[in-house]
């Protein structure tokens, strides 16, 4: 609906306040609407207005945009901020040191207890433009994809901001995976560059990051050159194809002219799973996907001028990109890059850290504090925690019993706990208890309300929308929002089916979720093959793809269950090849190690059971509902069995399963 002049003003005016940070809401002309609800309202029915304001404020621009948005969800089609040319890096550093140089962009907590170091943005942005120069002196070209294969550490974060100085795309794979998993995104994006360190230190222990790459590298031919950076003095073996990264930044000049870059020009692609296929390589573009990390990181987290912002993810996923990069850096805030784990080198090292560094928010994953609250609460209590304001869940369902220690110990009762929903998909938080208003009421375990802009919606199994509060369904998005990703690299088409066919004119998220009397959203869960091992998400169909490589195995499944500190833990169903005579214990041992070898060590199996044969429908599709009922001995809820091929099949799995147990 169009809006009348008067509500128009207000409207403006609202939100000129609301990028200034001020958080009292005046309701002029708008009688009988309560204040930041009646703006949520207006952004979603007015959508283009309130974005075209935000971005005029909140985004330095080289060329003003001409066109807000150009969207038509029924082909997948995104495009916002049209005409629109800006530079992230410039818009995340330089506007900054403009105006104040010495504060503290970074913080690096390395794995070491008390030998954080500091970071000023003028000295980031001095890394960067050096780290600028060189990619461009050694070819990198606007429109390149570069892999970055990095801990979380402030060189890092000058690569992803590097390639968005000269143009290029980043592609930030997770430390964490193996050899073969990173081979495998860096031939899908068609990287000639890579950046690496020698050796990652994590938990006391070395990981061997350069040796990772080397054996890559085996099988990426279009690589033309590595970047090494020394995270330890331990030398390693360079090739004719490596480079010494700090070595070669010291001879760049600290001046790096900013590429000029248009709103939907590819900032990055981040790979992910999905229910079937190989991980897809979600691309995110410029503006919107900045405007969208920096707004959502001030308003959810109640974030102001001055406060140290302490997100725990790593860079390797789309928490670290957006809440430890994007999002802090373009409100100019000092951010922390969390090197090391929960509990290392004892359960203490968060509380410790937020005491050392004086930590306002800290936005962590359920399955951590899960795994805190079992060592108790001495570990909180010795550390001085007054400095914390607000305090972040993200990734996964936050099961009460940890959002009330979370709330109680750690929070002291006072800090609110935000339980944030989003995806890498989304680009940035969609979904959280106070996305505006401060003092909105907050129910333990409910992520709740729509952020500004955003249009959710729960759908039934016949496609449609469920109007009534007080039910579940699949939750759609109904309109677009400037952080959402635009396609999947080099295949638009599976963009399409996955996201945008199920329910068309809808964004699918693959989640299912319940709408409460008072319309608070809950995440109920994926209702496709993907699982979230501690807050890692994987589709079962990856590792099942693994598991029927080895010879021995005829067929597999793979399924989720509950696992109480980890969220869902990996259970696999394996069916041998007739006539094999192997030793299961053995076989076990050799399918876990082909997982972590291939994948990541996250996903290698908790259980592997084998069976003489798998549940099927006549069709021989596995009944994987029913395996996933078994795993969670929930034999009463196991449900129409009539399409099984053979019932039997469901008791033998059943009887396995007890005794693997
Ligand atoms: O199932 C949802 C779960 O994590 C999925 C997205 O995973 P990823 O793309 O790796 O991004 C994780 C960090 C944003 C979602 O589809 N998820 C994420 N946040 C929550 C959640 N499930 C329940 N509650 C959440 N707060």
């Amino acid at each position: 609906p169009k809006l009348n002049s008067k509500l128009f003003k207000a409207f403006k005016c609202e939100i000129i306040k609301i990028c200034r940070c001020k958080l009292t809401y005046v309701a002029a002309g708008l009688e009988g609407v309560s204040g930041r609800a009646a703006l949520r309202e207006l952004s979603v029915s007015n959508s283009e207005s309130f974005w075209a304001a935000v971005a005029r404020h909140r985004l330095c621009w080289s060329t003003p945009f001409h066109t807000v948005q150009d969207c038509d969800l029924s082909r997948g089609k995104i495009k916002w901020f049209e005409g629109g040319k800006l530079n992230v890096s410039v818009n995340c550093l330089d506007r900054h040191v403009h105006t104040c140089p010495e504060r503290v962009a970074l913080i690096w907590e390395r794995d070491e207890r008390g030998s954080e170091m500091k970071y000023t943005y003028g000295e980031l942005l001095e890394m960067t433009c050096r780290l600028g120069n060189l990619l461009r002196r050694h070819g990198v070209k606007r429109g390149d994809c570069v892999t970055i294969y990095m801990p979380t550490c402030p060189l890092a974060v000058a690569s992803m901001l590097a390639c968005a100085r000269i143009g290029a795309a980043h592609n930030v794979v997770f430390a964490g995976f193996s050899a073969d998993a990173l081979a495998e995104r860096i031939r899908d994006a068609q990287s000639s560059t890579v950046i690496t360190v020698n050796q990652g230190v994590r938990g006391g222990k070395v990981t061997e990051l350069k040796k990772t790459v080397d054996t890559a590298m085996q099988s990426c031919p279009t690589v033309k050159q590595v970047f090494v950076a020394m995270r330890t003095d331990n030398p390693v073996t360079m090739t004719a194809r490596d480079i010494a990264m700090e070595e070669e930044m010291l001879k760049e000049d600290v001046v790096c002219e900013p590429a000029v870059m248009n709103s939907e020009d590819v900032l990055f692609l981040l790979y992910t799973s999905g229910s079937t296929g190989k991980p897809k390589g979600l691309v995110h573009t410029q503006a919107g996907y900045l405007l969208y990390a920096a707004l959502t990181h001030r308003y959810v987290f109640s974030y102001h001028d001055g406060d140290v912002f302490g997100c725990v993810a790593d860079i390797g996923w789309i928490t670290g990109h957006s809440y430890v990069v994007y999002g802090p850096l373009a409100n100019g805030a000092t951010t922390v890059l969390f090197e090391s784990t929960p509990i290392y080198p004892d359960p203490g090292r968060y509380w410790d850290m937020v005491e050392r560094l004086k930590i306002n928010q800290f936005y962590g994953a359920p399955t951590a504090i899960r795994l805190l609250l079992k060592y108790g609460d001495q570990w909180v209590n010795k550390y001085d925690r007054s400095t914390l304001k607000t305090l972040g869940s993200v990734g996964e369902p936050i099961n009460t019993e940890a959002w009330e220690w979370y709330h109680r110990v750690v929070g002291d009762g006072r800090c609110p706990v935000v339980d944030t929903w989003w995806q890498t998909e989304t680009g940035g938080i969609c979904i959280a208890p106070r996305p505006s208003d401060p003092d909105a009421e907050i129910v333990p375990g409910m992520a709740m309300r729509p952020f500004f802009g955003i249009n959710p919606v729960l759908m039934d199994t016949e496609g449609e929308v469920l109007t009534s509060n007080n039910t579940s369904g699949a939750l759609c998005m109904a309109q677009p929002w400037p952080g959402m990703a635009r396609t999947i690299h080099n295949n638009h088409q599976r963009f399409i089916d996955t996201y945008f066919q199920p329910y068309p004119g809808y964004f699918f998220t693959g989640d299912g979720a319940y709408r409460s009397e008072e319309g608070y959203y809950q995440i109920t869960g994926r209702l496709d093959d993907v699982i979230n091992v501690s807050g890692h998400r994987i589709g079962t169909a990856e590792i099942e793809d693994v598991v029927n490589q080895c010879p021995a195995v005829a067929e597999s499944a793979v399924v989720g269950y509950t696992h109480s500190i980890k969220g869902q833990g990996v259970y696999a169903f394996v069916v041998l090849k007739k006539g094999i005579d192997v030793q299961e214990a053995d076989l076990s041992r050799q399918l876990n190690g082909m997982v972590s070898e291939k994948i990541a060590k996250y996903a290698s199996p908790d259980f592997i059971q084998f069976a003489k044969r798998l549940p099927k429908t006549r069709s021989g599709k596995i009944m994987r509902r029913v395996l996933r009922k078994v795993v969670e001995s929930d034999l009463e809820g196991l449900g129409d069995l009539s399409t099984l091929d053979d019932p039997a099949a469901v008791q033998e799995i059943i009887q396995g399963h007890e005794k693997l147990l």
